[in-house]
């Protein structure tokens, strides 16, 4: 029916017109809202404009809706487009604060609800969720995505994909999602934004590409092209990536946008003459949308007289857009999205609320407890101090773009001075804002207020880390140390021996190994959204027990960067003597600080303690196309209830290519009650075990493996097993 009704309508459409369906242009903006400007008027109305980005509110993609379908030739409706990326207006925690909770299903419920929201506005497609797996916390996108690893950013992508999507695009409270940056754009060398990117098609199909192809598994209806450049050739105009890969290999049947004027750049980065022969490089490699460039518009019509593309690729772009827009069920009512009743209802309601400060706190990451600092008691009092200890707007992080209603975007977020106040009313409160935390900042005026305020209370309480638009896109940093003077006025703070928490916001590990010796609980809060100061008190108080466990590494000095705990053992690995040691001369390490990070991955402390049985297994020899079952007991053996992330990891000892050193293979979040027991239970399955190997076949090779399960990438307990055959895994 689908096929018929699009072969039908294609059967009328000019190239202009079908060209225009692979016109993306964006919104303007003004005090009022988003806003057009009459040229763009005029090209909707000439039916030269397929989508938009950045158009939302019901009554204004109502408005522009109309335009397309009453004021065209044809009256295809538009599809809108919008980064909603955690949150659409009610805010949750950037994407790495919501995937260090570990937790599926609040990840799930956080798109859920995003999408809820944004779908009431009109919108029909998110360019989230992002899959680029980062290991460089220079780069300020590492704060978009799920971390380093793998395994982890898969399961992430699909329940992000899930979650926006719902069970059936044509619910309305679904959007579309989009996997982006096909690919390895996380890999910018030397962490700065756009850089170039060069890898093995070991390392891209075995740690950047599957959480892409774990986003299609789950159904995701788009992809959007990377900025970046993969061994030579940029990936907006790369065959490899989109025809070879994504279409033929994978079989991916939705369709791609590029990235903001990523067509257009293939000039600057060397690859085209000119943005006509860019615009082909880009057709010809399968890319369908042209996001904002109008290379496409500007172009395709000539490149199609002079043979440089033909029209069965046109119309394949076509047909794919089309078909995205029948699956949403446009065509039945193109104005099914946008219900001015439906917004008022869902945006900031009670229940989003209640939901992102949920996620919010199981986002959370306690790295650090001397004493049981924490939590904190609702009496007495506490010095709150930092330029991030009052601030609504940074509570949002990057990416937050429709957060808080574009009229209140400044009244919607929980400080945390105003969640303290919420939730430990009896608390007395001395504020101080100490200093900003601008690059470069110097200004230490405000240090005698804040000592000042310490002087009087009973514990410190500090929040520092960054400001919101030191994260995300176009954010990269030569020093990934807390901004401004920061550190010296945390430094002047301990002078004074009062108990003192460190609260974190930021989008990126950072480099604090002083400022952590320096105080006796951290506190890692990310940004963590519109109720981010409520939940932030709720953990420091003790409401909620942390739970959450890091999904990057936090190096101990920027020097080690890249630094990943499934890294390779090397010829000379450093051993377990220091890094000093001159009997350990000409092993891999530096000299002036250990291999080991600050904050190994997965690591998180809760305020009870958790201890494991030995790891078991039903058996220690695995076949092909077997499973090998492996279990623990955790007990929670402190004072509170509270909910751990079990975490299996295995090596294979020795491979046709070396193996890296342990590899998350699973992972648990279990609640345990104080006193409780459980046993957690996980399955290796042979093809869990599988890798590109030497030949550039995917699959398994015979041999020992360790297998490890504990509370931390660097705190386990080992067991190993032997894999008696090798073979082909069918990819996935
Ligand atoms: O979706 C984003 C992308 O991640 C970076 N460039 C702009 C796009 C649209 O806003």
């Amino acid at each position: 029916e689908m096929d018929k009704f699009i072969d039908d309508l294609m059967g009328n459409m000019t190239i202009e017109e079908k060209i225009g369906q692979m016109t993306q242009l964006t919104s303007g903006w003004d005090v009022t809202g988003p806003t057009i400007n009459e040229n763009f008027e005029q090209l909707v109305k000439s039916g030269r404009v397929g989508s938009f980005l950045n158009a939302f509110s019901a009554a204004y993609t109502k408005k522009l809706q109309k335009m397309a379908v009453e004021e065209t030739r044809l009256g295809i409706p538009l599809i809108f487009g919008h980064d909603v990326i955690h949150g659409h207006q009610t805010i949750f925690p950037i994407s790495l604060g919501e995937s260090a909770s570990w937790d599926l299903d609040a990840i799930k419920t956080s798109a859920r609800v995003a999408a809820t929201e944004a779908s009431a506005q009109g919108i029909h497609w998110t360019f989230a969720p992002m899959v680029d797996i980062a290991r460089d916390p220079r780069w300020g996108r590492i704060s978009e995505g799920a971390g380093e690893d793998v395994y982890l950013g898969s399961r992430i992508a699909e329940a992000r994909v899930k979650g926006f999507q719902g069970d059936n695009l044509k619910d309305l409270n679904t959007i579309v999602a989009c996997a982006k940056h096909f690919a390895a754009y996380g890999q910018a060398q030397a962490g700065r934004d756009y850089h170039t990117t060069n890898m093995s098609d070991r390392e891209l199909r075995d740690v950047y590409l599957p959480p892409f192809k774990a986003a299609i598994d789950a159904g995701v209806g788009t992809f959007m092209t990377a900025f970046n450049e993969l061994n030579g050739v940029p990936a907006t105009g790369n065959e490899y990536l989109f025809d070879e890969i994504l279409r033929k290999e994978w079989g991916f049947e939705g369709f791609v946008v590029t990235d903001y004027t990523a067509i257009n750049e293939l000039v600057p980065h060397g690859y085209a003459k000119d943005e006509k022969q860019a615009g082909e490089l880009a057709l010809n490699a399968g890319v369908d949308m042209d996001m904002v460039g109008r290379v496409y518009d500007q172009n395709l019509k000539t490149s199609l007289e002079e043979g440089k593309v033909n029209e069965q690729q046109i119309d394949l772009a076509v047909r794919r857009i089309l078909e995205m827009k029948y699956r949403l069920g446009l065509f039945e009512d193109p104005y099914r999205y946008s219900d001015e009743e439906r917004e008022k209802k869902t945006i900031l309601s009670k229940e989003h609320r209640d939901a992102a400060r949920d996620v919010a706190r199981k986002s959370m990451v306690l790295l650090k407890n001397e004493s049981e600092t924490l939590p904190l008691k609702k009496t007495g009092s506490i010095a709150l101090i930092g330029p991030l200890a009052d601030s609504r707007p940074d509570m949002h992080g990057s990416w937050a773009s429709a957060g808080g209603g574009w009229k209140n975007r400044t009244t919607v977020p929980v400080s945390l001075k105003e969640g303290i106040e919420n939730v430990a009313g009896n608390v007395k409160i001395n504020y101080a804002k100490g200093c900003g935390y601008g690059l470069g900042e110097t200004d230490k005026s405000g240090f005698a207020a804040a000592i000042k305020a310490a002087k009087q209370s009973d514990v410190i309480v500090l929040a520092m880390g960054e400001a919101q638009e030191q994260t995300g896109e176009a954010t990269s940093r030569t020093e990934i140390t807390l901004p401004g003077v920061q550190s010296e006025l945390l430094l002047e703070l301990k002078k004074l021996n009062k108990p003192m928490v460190l609260v974190l916001m930021n989008g990126r590990p950072l480099e604090m190994e002083k400022e952590n010796e320096a105080v006796d609980a951290v506190l890692e809060t990310w940004f963590a959204g519109t109720e981010g100061g409520n939940a932030i008190a709720d953990v420091l108080f003790g409401d909620h027990n942390p739970s959450g466990k890091l999904p990057v590494t936090f190096p101990r000095k920027l020097g080690q960067v890249p630094i990943y705990y499934n890294m390779k053992n090397t010829g000379r690995p450093l051993g377990l003597q220091g890094h000093n040691d001159p009997a350990n001369k000409y092993r891999s390490k530096y000299m002036d600080a250990p291999n080991t990070p600050l904050y190994a991955f997965g690591h998180g402390l809760s305020y009870t303690t958790f201890e494991y049985s030995d790891v078991r297994l039903d058996k220690t020899t695995l076949g092909m196309n077997d499973k090998i079952t492996v279990s623990v007991e955790v007990t929670n053996s402190g004072k509170y209830d509270g909910a751990e992330v079990v975490q299996l990891y295995v090596r294979d000892l020795v491979g046709s290519v070396t193996r890296p050193v342990k590899e998350l293979k699973g992972f648990e979040k279990i609640f345990l009650k104080k006193g409780e027991t459980k046993t957690v239970t996980f399955e290796i399955k042979t093809e869990d075990l599988a890798f590109h190997r030497k030949d550039m076949s995917y699959g398994v090779e015979e041999g020992d493996f360790q297998v490890f399960v504990g509370t931390s990438s660097d705190n386990v307990k080992e067991s190993s097993f032997k894999l008696t055959q090798s073979g082909a895994i069918a990819r996935r």
